[in-house]
């Protein structure tokens, strides 16, 4: 197949051109290095792509979603067949001090975009959400039949604006749109912000650990393979409008993490205790039932396996 790909050069993007090309696909990535962090990590995904799975059938364009013109350019490369859509401003708590800017990479960018495949005619879309739509009072395990209608900060609105989006898409056009909400992804080139990431910089430096509440928040931690497996499920199955969580089949309290990280790293971590965080949610579990029945999916990666994964790719290429 001819697939798209929006934010290529990001973590989870990075992983999915890698595993489209090396399965026989061709390629188009696309990525505006969006400042939420280094350029220069991101430029090294890409490396790691093309070292990973050659360029003869990977093309990438620095590109912004937010802008017409480029759009028009992304496509020009085309036709796709498929247009995976990753780009978007990740993370709770930095949504909070800049709602604005999520909305528009986030909610405009995939309606601009959403419209440039109904005028080509691209039927087929899959769509990266988040378990954060689930907000604070779903119940457990999130199912995605829940209401998800109370989102607790302004990525997990925009997320869920996104699925809408792609809700109507779906009805007006007949396209077929498959919302994936992912639960904390975590492996190599994990984004340096994101907690597992973040800590094991920190461990490294020998800094303190923050830990916001009392450490018994938990959440359901997906290794990014396990993902993938979802990704390219998704993107071979024309579905109509679905919506399935990607989880990682068991909840990881965030001492727990920290002592298996510790552990992988070789190090002993300073904890520091910090009042709970506005924005982020105490627990996240995904009900997998959905996923399983019509994507196959079953996560094989358990927690102390990635997390060493995690250790031994961080020890090279990880920001210290
Ligand atoms: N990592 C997780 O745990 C997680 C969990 C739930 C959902 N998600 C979603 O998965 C997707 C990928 O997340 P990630 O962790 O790889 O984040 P990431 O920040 O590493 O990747 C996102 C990429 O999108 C690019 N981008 C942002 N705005 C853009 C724009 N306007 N035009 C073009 N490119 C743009 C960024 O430069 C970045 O490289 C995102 O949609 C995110 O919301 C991630």
């Amino acid at each position: 197949m001819r697939i798209l790909v929006t934010g290529a050069a990001g973590f989870i993007g990075s992983h999915t051109c890698e595993a489209l090309l090396q399965r026989g696909d061709t390629v188009v990535g696309l990525d505006n290095f969006d400042a939420f962090y280094a350029r220069s990590i991101k430029e090294r995904n890409l490396d790691d792509v093309r070292a990973a799975a050659g360029t003869e059938r990977f093309t990438f364009l620095e590109a912004d979603l937010c802008v017409a013109a480029d759009i028009e350019r992304a496509f020009a490369a085309g036709p796709f067949d498929v247009v995976v859509h990753l780009a978007a401003r990740a993370g709770v708590r930095p949504s909070i001090d800049d709602p604005a800017g999520y909305v528009r990479s986030n909610v405009e960018a995939t309606a601009l975009l959403l419209e440039a495949c109904r005028t080509r005619g691209i039927g087929r879309v899959v769509f990266a959400s988040s378990s954060s739509v689930y907000g604070a009072d779903s119940t457990s395990p999130f199912a995605e039949g829940a209401r998800a209608d109370r989102p607790v900060s302004p990525y997990a609105a925009t997320k869920r604006a996104g699925e809408l989006l792609c809700h109507t898409y779906s009805h007006l056009h007949g396209m077929h749109i498959t919302c994936l909400r992912f639960f904390t992804v975590y492996g190599p080139r994990q984004r340096p912000e994101m907690a597992i990431h973040k800590f094991a910089t920190r461990m490294e430096r020998g800094q303190s650990i923050p830990i916001f509440g009392d450490g018994g928040s938990s959440r359901d931690y997906t290794y990014i393979d396990d993902i993938l497996q979802g990704v390219l499920a998704a993107v071979d199955r024309p579905l109509g409008f679905a919506v399935y969580n990607l989880g990682g089949d068991h909840q990881t309290r965030l001492d727990e993490l920290i002592d298996l990280l510790a552990r992988a790293l070789g190090k002993t971590p300073k904890l520091e205790r910090l009042p709970e965080a506005p924005g982020d949610v105490p627990m996240t579990s995904a009900d997998l039932t959905l996923a399983h029945r019509d994507l196959g999916y079953a996560p094989r990666v358990p927690m102390a396996e990635g997390i060493q994964r995690f250790a031994d790719w961080f020890q090279d290429f990880g920001v210290k």
